[in-house]
Formats: structure tokens, sequence, C-alpha cells
């Protein structure tokens, strides 16, 4: 564990709130912890335990608080034996808890927060945009999903040069947060194209005023992460990127999630776990 993680990073049993499915094997999980939902910046995720017959824990994202009810939200999707496991938990049971883990966003100052998530990506955007305040801040978040999205989601009566009435998450149209979805399936309200050809044609209605106050935050398959920072580059726009990598320890102990990272005295290996998994755009694949 490095330094700022130390006695930040608690253990405890998490009792099973609600476990709710969704289409394409899609899991929304409700824990409640009085310490994860007082204590998280967006961006953190949780090392849990997900079954007895599993000993290795799985990191997840966590995608919201509820700090009135002491309750924190997971979003997965079941891709394996682990995600599998914890699929089959019912609401009353205890999950082991480590967390909240991780560096997080840097957002206080940001005019304009462009927050792009892609499938299980989505779960820290979610996490980003609950966070901000929208007196000083005019985000946009943009989700993209090959599968059903895993949320409840609602026709707007806003419209866009490149799209009318779109669908947008319930949750964060309560929130008052602007939200576009993308999909190269065909979903009502949902604009057809990977999420970089919706950022692109929302770009293109900014001044370069305007486009001078946005940074992008994103997270998502390593293939769109790397579109992601290309487009960042070109328009010349800040961009901090959560990374997903295999993690066995993820309290900065095995070394077994290092990536190379460019930093200001040259290459080194970092620790997705405890160095990030939030890292600045222009650091990472090279
Ligand atoms: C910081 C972090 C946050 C994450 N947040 C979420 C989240 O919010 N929701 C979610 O659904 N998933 C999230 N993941 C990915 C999740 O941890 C893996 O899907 C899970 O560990 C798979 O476990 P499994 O036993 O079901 O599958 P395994 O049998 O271990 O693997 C099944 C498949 O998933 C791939 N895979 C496994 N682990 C990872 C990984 N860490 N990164 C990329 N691909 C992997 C493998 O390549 C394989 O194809 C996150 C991972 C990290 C590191
Ligand atoms: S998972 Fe052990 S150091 Fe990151």
């Amino acid at each position: 564990m490095n330094k700022s993680h130390r006695g930040s990073v608690k253990l405890e049993d998490c009792e099973i709130i609600a476990h709710k499915k969704y289409e394409a094997d899609q899991f929304v999980l409700t824990l409640a912890s009085d310490y994860i939902s007082n204590n998280t910046k967006p961006g953190q995720f949780v090392h849990a335990t997900v079954s007895e017959k599993l000993l290795m824990r799985r990191p997840i994202s966590i995608m919201s608080v509820n700090s009135k009810e002491n309750t924190f939200d997971l979003l997965y999707k079941v891709v394996g034996d682990g995600t599998r496991e914890l699929s089959k938990r019912k609401v009353g049971e205890q999950i082991s808890v480590m967390g909240p883990i991780g560096n997080g966003f840097n957002f206080d100052s940001v005019k304009r927060p462009i927050m792009i998530g892609g499938g299980v990506g989505i779960p820290p955007m979610v996490a980003l945009a609950q966070q901000l305040n929208l007196k000083t801040q005019k985000p946009l978040a943009i989700f993209g999903s090959e599968v059903e999205f895993p949320f409840e989601m609602e026709i707007t009566d806003k419209s866009y040069p490149f799209i009318e009435n779109p669908a947008t998450m319930s949750l964060l149209h309560e929130w008052g947060i602007d939200c576009l979805l993308t999909s190269n399936s065909d979903f009502q309200g949902v604009y057809k194209g990977y999420v970089t050809d919706l950022a692109r044609d929302f770009f293109n209605t900014l001044s370069a005023e305007e486009l001078k106050e946005v940074k992008i935050f994103a997270c998502g398959p390593d293939m769109m992460l790397k579109a992601v920072k290309t487009l960042a580059s070109q328009l010349n726009v800040e961009c901090e990127l959560s990374l997903e990598e295999f993690m066995a320890c993820a309290i900065g102990g095995c070394a077994g999630c290092v990536v190379e990272v460019e930093t200001e005295t040259g290459k080194s290996m970092k620790r997705v776990c405890v160095d990030g998994p939030i890292f600045d755009a222009n650091s990472i694949f090279q």
C-alpha cells in the first residue's frame, strides 16, 4: 500500500441490500457500508470476495454512494467464474469488501467535464457525475454499450444537431446531468456509432473558447481508451483514463498489476491498483 492509502482502505463485511439483474448478464449490487458510502472519491474501486468457493477477490468500481442510507452500488457483468459466483449472491448475505482503493479523478476545477464510459466502464463515470457541482460545472456524460444498457432509461425533449430526442440514463437525468447514449445496435433514442463518434459530433458544436474548458474522463475497454486518447490529443484537451488490469492483492504489494507509465523522469512501472487506476492520458499507451 502506498502512503496516500495508508489508513484509508478498510476491510469489512457488507450486507447485500439489493441485487438487480439486467439484460446481458449485467447486475447492480447494493451493499451496506457506512465507511465506503461516506469516504469514496469518484474513480475508486473495491476488492470484493465473490463466494466461499473462490479465495481471490475481484476488483469492481464504485458506481454511486448513498450517504443517507449508508449504501453503495456496483455494476458488473458476468464474464467468468468470479463474476458468475457473485451473481448468485442473495439479499441479506454478507460480502467481504476491501476499499475504497485507488487515486480517483481530478475534476474539482474543471468547467466542462465530459465523461465517457463504455460497457462496464460506465460505473466510475456515474460516480464522477454524482460529485459534480452543477453551479460551476457544465458536464456531459456519453455512455456506450453494444448490449442493452443496464439501467433505467427515458427519452428527453432536448435536441442536438446530431440527435433529436435522445434517450438518457434516468438517474443522471434526476441529478440534472445531460447524458447521451451510443451503440452500434439499434436502440430507440440512442446515437448509432462509437462513443468517440458522438463525442466528436458534440465537440464540433463547441466554440474554441468552450473547448478550452473541457477535460475528458474515460473508462472502458483499452480499444476505446486509445481512441479517446487520440481524440483528446487531436483537440488538445486534458484527459484522464481509468485502467483495468488483473489484480491479486489490490493494495500495492504484489506488483501483479503494473503498467508502463511515462513520468517526468522517464518511463516507469506503476501499479494500477494504488498508483491508479486513473492516469493522465499522455502518460499511458505510448
Ligand atoms: C480497477 C478495476 C475496476 C473494475 N470495475 C469493474 C466494474 O465496475 N464492473 C465490472 O463488471 N468489471 C469491472 N472490472 C473488471 C472485473 O474485475 C473483471 O471482469 C473480473 O475480475 C472478472 O472476473 P471473473 O472471475 O468473472 O472472470 P475471469 O475468469 O477472471 O476472466 C473472464 C474474462 O474477463 C477478462 N478479465 C478478467 N479480469 C479482468 C480485468 N481486471 N480487466 C480486464 N479484463 C479482465 C479476462 O480477460 C477474461 O476474458 C474492474 C477491474 C478493475 C481492475
Ligand atoms: S494487484 Fe498487487 S500490486 Fe496491484
